[in-house]
């Protein structure tokens, strides 16, 4: 944690554990305990970054779990939204076609439109309020998800019916940005904003499925 931690307003402090639980859900990771194992046998089926980017994502937990360790992020409430977009995560692991259903739920949606969004607030307000040391942090994180919505790409087997996917999962998306409103908006934010930004990310993530 950095030692200016306490000296943010606490509306900050409140957005930004709000959003970081996102990241690392710690009071709902037994939920999806089984997802790690889904995710590291379906790594090893596909090409060899992808067993990297699972390490990347546990790295990403790490760095949350150790900044917030006096102030851990089990107390903070997730929307059932958000809830419903991991619980079909576990689904689409499952199913035959789950290439598809991953690249298109987990790397657009939630790696490509929602982590982005998120990313972006949490640097830009680390960055304002000198928490420097969560700054680099995230930095980091943002680097690695760029690359892991490459790699989604390369996932896609039937386009059509990942695009489709992504377009049906988007409301999805924009009701978890909706239910955060109280947390996200005194951080400068406006959901409203926030969504337009949202299509702008989704919109050549399709174009680029439909080039593919
Ligand atoms: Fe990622």
């Amino acid at each position: 944690m950095d030692a200016n931690w306490k000296q943010v307003p606490i509306e900050v402090r409140e957005g930004i554990r709000y959003l970081s639980a996102h990241f690392y859900p710690e009071s709902l990771m037994w939920r999806w305990s089984e997802l790690k194992r889904l995710a590291f046998s379906s790594a090893k089926t596909v090409k060899q970054y992808s067993l990297q980017q699972v390490i990347e994502e546990l790295e990403h937990f790490d760095f949350f779990r150790e900044y917030f360790k006096e102030e851990p992020l089990s107390n903070v409430k997730l929307p059932q939204s958000y809830i419903e977009l991991f619980d079909g995560l576990v689904e689409d692991f499952k199913s035959p076609n789950w290439k598809d259903r991953v690249a298109a739920r987990f790397h657009m949606i939630t790696e490509g439109v929602l982590a982005t969004v998120g990313l972006k607030i949490l640097n830009e307000t680390s960055r304002k309020h000198g928490l420097n040391k969560f700054n680099e942090g995230i930095r980091v994180i943002i680097e690695d998800e760029a690359r892991h919505v490459n790699f989604g790409f390369s996932l896609i087997e039937d386009k059509e019916y990942v695009m489709r996917r992504v377009e049906e999962l988007f409301p999805l998306a924009v009701r978890i940005v909706k239910d955060g409103k109280e947390k996200i908006e005194p951080l400068g934010y406006s959901v409203d904003e926030l969504i337009g930004l949202m299509e702008e990310l989704k919109r050549p993530r399709i174009e680029k499925i439909k080039a593919l």
